[in-house]
């Protein structure tokens, strides 16, 4: 069977090649869609990965698959999508159930590190890591695994803030990619005010949510806090680790902060001395980073896509963010009927 494989540590060796068919106990699943984020772009430009076996590493570990026979509990033609992180079997919060907490860092990641990835035409997978998605969803259920990343940075920003008596009103997302997005049309479900930040001109699908875009082109960040008078959250997804500094002096009194870019170069980036040294402390704000998700936020997430598919089925046809893998099964296809289940008009990307 055909999947898309790489060296990690190797500049541009992802290709398509033959791989062995899966093997073992579990749910066997046919991938439908595979999602490609910055992380797999790191991993083909030989930045980031570990391999799986040997030197390769399948891609993919942004998933929706269909169950291809009945077992462990679920039917065939059940839609799925499968959580990325494995427990490291010797920590506490792995214990638990927290792998997205992991102490040791010994994890693996479907796709990314030590486990090879969706990126293929078939998979088994182990029950205990499968999220159902809802027939109604469809084919956007690939956006689960971005969604379940903003969940949990929302999770934790909701728990540190909450520590003290506190109020989010006005949120501060940086960066319009599909992150950005996605944590917008969140904070937007949840009736908060929000600000999204980016360097293009516009975005509509921002815009449609009704949050405010601001191009940092025209306006800069600090001009945006003096007109705002600050932000309760500021959760910014853009890899550059200036900006990411940057997201303390945005925040008003008891403001959390929430970084969920990565930029690993080698470098020292400046921060107001009064903005560490007096506002943080006198104004109790927090910076945090966040990674990963926990199997509630993955369950959060596709509730939150269900509620609200009528807006984010854009996100997929105009941004591009979910490339088509085109291993439909030809069953599934005949088989499969969607349907609206939440007052919308017309299905998203149905599943054919
Ligand atoms: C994935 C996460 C993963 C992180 C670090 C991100 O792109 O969405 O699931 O934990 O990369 O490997």
């Amino acid at each position: 069977m055909l999947a898309l494989v790489t060296e990690p540590a190797v500049p541009h060796s992802t290709r398509v090649a033959d791989v062995p068919e899966p093997e073992g106990d579990g749910v066997l699943l046919r991938v439908l869609e595979v999602g490609v984020c910055g992380t797999d772009r790191e991993i083909s430009e030989g930045l980031f990965g570990v391999p799986a076996d040997g030197s390769s590493l399948v891609l993919g570990h942004e998933s929706l698959a269909v169950v291809e026979r009945d077992g462990h509990g679920f039917s065939k033609g059940d839609l799925v999508t499968v959580t990325v992180r494995r427990s490291c079997g010797h920590c506490l919060a792995c214990e638990e159930g927290a792998p997205d907490s992991c102490l040791t860092g010994d994890y693996s990641e479907r796709g990314i590190t030590r486990l090879d990835g969706f990126a293929r035409e078939l998979v088994i997978e182990d029950p205990e890591q499968l999220i159902p998605i809802p027939a109604a969803l469809g084919r956007l259920g690939v956006l689960a695994e971005p969604t379940s990343i903003c969940e949990r940075a929302i999770r934790h920003a909701l728990t540190i803030g909450g520590r003290q008596p506190w109020q989010l009103e006005r949120a501060l997302v940086v960066s319009a990619g599909a992150i950005g997005t996605i944590t917008t049309y969140l904070l937007r479900l949840a009736g908060i005010e929000v600000w999204t930040a980016s360097l293009e001109p516009s975005s509509e699908l921002v815009s449609a949510s009704g949050a405010h875009y601001v191009s940092t082109t025209n306006t800069s960040l600090n001009e945006l806090k003096t007109e705002t008078g600050g932000f309760d959250l500021v959760i910014s997804a853009v890899p550059d680790a200036q900006l990411m500094a940057d997201s303390l002096g945005l925040l008003r009194r008891s403001g959390v902060a929430c970084l969920l870019g990565i930029d690993g170069r080698p470098q020292a980036v400046s921060i107001d001395g009064p903005v560490l040294g007096l506002d943080a402390v006198l104004e109790n704000r927090v910076l945090f980073g966040s990674v990963n998700a926990h199997r509630q936020d993955w369950l959060a997430a596709v509730a939150s896509l269900d509620r609200a598919w009528c807006l984010v089925s854009d996100i997929c046809r105009r941004s591009g963010t979910s490339a088509r893998f085109e291993l439909v099964s030809d069953t599934f296809r005949s088989s499969t009927r969607l349907g609206a289940s939440n007052g919308c008009q017309t299905p998203p990307h149905q599943v054919r």
